[in-house]
C-alpha cells in the first residue's frame, strides 16, 4: 500500500467502466482522488460511495476532455481547488466501430481529440509539474488494439498505437527523473464501451474491470513500462505483429473484427446505411 497511501490520483473517464474501477481500486489502496468525466451526476454518486467506503478525499470535475478548452479548464480547476496531482491516470477513451467511411468524420476526430490530444496535453502539463518536483507518475490506458492496424476500428487502433509509442518514448525520457510513466493494454473488458453501438461484447471473453484495474496498479508499482492487465491470451494477441508481415497482421485483424460483426457495426445515434441512401 506504501506507493498509494495519501497520494492524490487524477482519473479521467471515471464515471463508469475501467475508470470507475481504477478510482475504486486506488481508494481501496488509500489514494485521494480527483475524478473527471462529462457525467457529473455519475461522478458524484461514485465519489459519495467511495468516500463512505474508504474514507479518502474525492473531488469531481465534469467536463468534456475532447473540447478545445477541456484540458485548460481541467488544469485551471485543479489549481483553483489546490490539487497537486501525484498520479495521473489517462483513462478516458472512445472510438468509432464499423467501416471508417460509415461514421461521420467528426466521430473519428472527437476520438482522436480525446484518446490522443487530451492525453498528450495532460501528460505535458502535469508531467512537467511532476518532473519539476522530481516525483509522480502517469499511467496512459492504451489497449491490445495498439499493436496492429484494425480494419473496422481503424481510427481507434491508430489512436492507441499513438498512446503506446508516445508513452514508451516519454517513459524513456523521464527515466531517472523520479517520474514514472507506464502504458496499460487491457484486452476486451466488460464495460459499456460499445453501449451506443450495434456491437455486443461476449461477457465470457471479457475481463472484469476491477481485475484489470488491480493488475494495472500492481504492474505500475513494480515499475513496468507496459502493463498487460487482461487474461494471458490478450497479451499473446499483441505478439502477432512481431512475427508476421504487417499485411498479414492487418488481414488477420480484419478477419477477426469481421467475425465479431464489426464490419456491419454502426453507432445507434447515426443514420443507418439504408436511411442515408
Ligand atoms: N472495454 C474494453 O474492452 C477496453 C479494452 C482496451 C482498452 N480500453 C480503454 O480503456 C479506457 C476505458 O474504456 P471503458 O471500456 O471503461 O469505456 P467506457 O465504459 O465507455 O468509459 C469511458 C469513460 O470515458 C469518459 N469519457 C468519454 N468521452 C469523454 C470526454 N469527451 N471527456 C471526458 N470523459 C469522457 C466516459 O464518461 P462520460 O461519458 O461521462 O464522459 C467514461 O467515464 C479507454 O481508454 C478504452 O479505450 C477499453
Amino acid at each position: 500500500m506504501g506507493v498509494w497511501s495519501g497520494i492524490t490520483a487524477l482519473v479521467t473517464g471515471a464515471s463508469k467502466g475501467i475508470g470507475e474501477a481504477y478510482a475504486r481500486e486506488l481508494a481501496r489502496r488509500g489514494a485521494h482522488l480527483v475524478l473527471v468525466a462529462r457525467s457529473g451526476e455519475a461522478l458524484e454518486r461514485i465519489a459519495e460511495e467511495i468516500r463512505a467506503e474508504h474514507g479518502v478525499e474525492v473531488d469531481t470535475l465534469a467536463l468534456d476532455l475532447s473540447a478545445d478548452d477541456g484540458v485548460p479548464r481541467l488544469v485551471a480547476e485543479l489549481d483553483r481547488r489546490g490539487h497537486a496531482v501525484d498520479l495521473l491516470i489517462n483513462n478516458a477513451g472512445a472510438g468509432a466501430v464499423g467501416p471508417f467511411l460509415d461514421s461521420a468524420v467528426e466521430r473519428h476526430v472527437a476520438s482522436v481529440e480525446l484518446n490522443v490530444v487530451a492525453l498528450m496535453r495532460l501528460s505535458h502539463v502535469l508531467g512537467g509539474r511532476m518532473a519539476a518536483r522530481g516525483s509522480g507518475g502517469i499511467v496512459n490506458i492504451a489497449s491490445t488494439a495498439a499493436f496492429q492496424p484494425m480494419p473496422y476500428q481503424a481510427t481507434y487502433a491508430a489512436s492507441k498505437a499513438f498512446v503506446l509509442s508516445f508513452t514508451e518514448a516519454f517513459a524513456a525520457e523521464l527515466r531517472g527523473s523520479g517520474v514514472r510513466v507506464m502504458a496499460a493494454h487491457p484486452g476486451a473488458t466488460a464495460t459499456g464501451f460499445f453501449d451506443d453501438t450495434t456491437v455486443t461484447m461476449n461477457p465470457a471473453l471479457a475481463d472484469p474491470p476491477a481485475r484489470v484495474a488491480a493488475r494495472t496498479l500492481d504492474a505500475y508499482a513494480k515499475g513496468a513500462v507496459n502493463a498487460y492487465p487482461g487474461r494471458p491470451l490478450m497479451r499473446v494477441t499483441t505478439w502477432t505483429a512481431r512475427f508476421l508481415p504487417r499485411s498479414a497482421v492487418t488481414r488477420l485483424a480484419g478477419r477477426l473484427n469481421k467475425a465479431l460483426g464489426h464490419h456491419r457495426a454502426r453507432h445507434l445515434d447515426a443514420p443507418s446505411a439504408s436511411a442515408r441512401a
